[in-house]
């Protein structure tokens, strides 16, 4: 074998060069994957366009709330519970709400809702039966995201979503989510004491 027959040998391919020319020879496959992934944040887009359009011309917090919370429980797929939280005190007192009854009064740091509240930030829990001190509600939820709302620094309440579904719940979830409560926020004044 001359060194010339060598180099007209295919190359060996990398394991990212081999998936590279996969990507290539199925184009259709990869356009179903871009859509898969712009899914939520196009739904999330609309729920915004949708959420302005229900609190146009009105600022009753509880009323806003109310359609808020509808307004996700039933565009959400996989969703049993949506609502809120507001803090009064130390402590979540229930709101508007879609699903279940549920419990009125959590304290700060417990459940899931209380300790997305003390820490200030958005908890994702993929099966709720693994958080220690979750509150269950809902026999049938098993997965949990909690959204707190702010005005500014100040603590309002949380938003918090409920699935039957384990791992219903991801980051485009809780960027989606943020987003809609800023909206309400911005267009809300005076929530709370
Ligand atoms: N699971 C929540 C309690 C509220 S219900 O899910 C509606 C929690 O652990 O804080």
């Amino acid at each position: 074998m001359t060194s010339r027959s060598v180099k007209k040998k295919p190359a060996k391919k990398t394991g990212a060069a081999k998936a590279k020319a996969t990507t290539k020879r199925s184009p259709a496959k990869r356009r179903v994957v871009t859509s898969e992934n712009n899914a939520k944040p196009k739904l999330y887009a609309n729920l915004v366009v949708q959420l302005l359009s229900l609190l146009k011309g009105e600022h009753d917090l509880i009323a806003n709330a109310a359609n808020f919370s509808a307004l996700l429980f039933n565009s959400l797929p996989n969703v049993n519970w949506a609502g809120f939280y507001f803090l009064q005190g130390d402590e979540l007192v229930l709101g508007p709400f879609q699903g279940n009854p549920a419990c009125v009064r959590i304290p700060l740091g417990m459940g899931v809702c209380g300790v997305a509240a003390q820490q200030c930030e958005t908890i994702i829990v993929p099966n709720v039966h693994e958080f220690p001190g979750h509150i269950a509600c809902d026999v049938a939820s098993n997965s949990e995201i909690v959204v707190p709302l702010f005005d500014g620094e100040r603590l309002l309440g949380v938003l918090d979503l409920d699935s039957p579904a384990i791992g219903r719940f991801d980051d485009q979830d809780a960027e989606g989510l943020n987003e809609l409560v800023t909206v309400f926020v911005a267009h809300e004044e005076g929530i709370g004491p």
